[in-house]
């Protein structure tokens, strides 16, 4: 089953409630919340206290998408908060380190997932497999909403899905960055089952129009 994750980062924050509380009435499937650092990009967005407002108010899954340093750090916090998901970078910090944070995230009942930028090649999350409920592969340079989708991600994106049509068929695979009707049709045949949009979604004039044309 195809999903459709909004991403809340074009949202209208001075109206943040009413927008997410609409999620749900437009067929979408998760909220997908991007947190930022300032660090391991270069902008700041949401952190721990907003994630714990937002849970407060959508009985969708909270998407949570950690852009930031050594994540291990903070995945504790974030579980609390109430994630549902919660994917860190695999170039954030070592592999043990990497690892440590998944395993907490799943020790904490959430889905635990890594994520690849575009200048990281698919053999990256081998590593981190077996401890994933979901690989999100980046389809723009992670840090803004609004980039044009970089199509050759296809070849890494189908190489990932082959890695869990393998070892791991259970885990979701997922799309971040300029996704919208054709770019996000393009992303299915090549093995993802959930789709971020960010402003594509939030610039529809008629969001639920434009979930079904996603999910066609
Ligand atoms: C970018 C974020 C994305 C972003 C997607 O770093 O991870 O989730 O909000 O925005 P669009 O869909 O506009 O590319
Ligand atoms: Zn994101």
């Amino acid at each position: 089953m195809v999903k459709v994750a909004p991403s809340i980062l074009s949202a209208d924050f001075v109206n943040l409630e009413r927008d997410i509380r609409s999620l749900s009435q437009t067929g979408a499937d998760y909220v997908h919340v991007d947190v930022m650092d300032g660090i391991f990009v270069p902008n700041i967005t949401i952190g721990i206290p907003v994630v714990e407002a937002i849970r407060r108010i959508t009985p969708l899954p909270l998407d949570v998408h950690l852009m930031i340093d050594r994540p291990v750090r903070y995945v504790g916090a974030f579980c609390k908060a109430g994630a549902d998901i919660l994917t860190i970078h695999v170039e954030a910090d070592t592999e043990e380190n990497n690892l440590s944070a998944l395993r907490q995230i799943r020790a904490n009942g959430v889905k635990a997932a890594v994520s690849v930028k575009p200048n990281t090649p698919a053999e990256a999350v081998l590593p981190y497999l077996g401890l994933c409920d979901l690989i999100l592969v980046m389809t723009v340079e992670p840090g803004f909403g609004g980039q044009r989708f970089m199509e050759d991600m296809m070849p890494k994106l189908k190489t990932i899905s082959g890695y869990l049509a393998a070892q791991n068929p259970g885990c979701e695979l997922e799309v971040d960055g300029g996704i919208n009707a054709e770019t996000g049709r393009i992303c299915r045949e090549n093995g993802a089952n959930v789709l971020v949009a960010g402003s594509a979604y939030f610039k529809a004039p008629d969001p639920e129009a434009f979930v079904r044309a996603v999910k066609a």
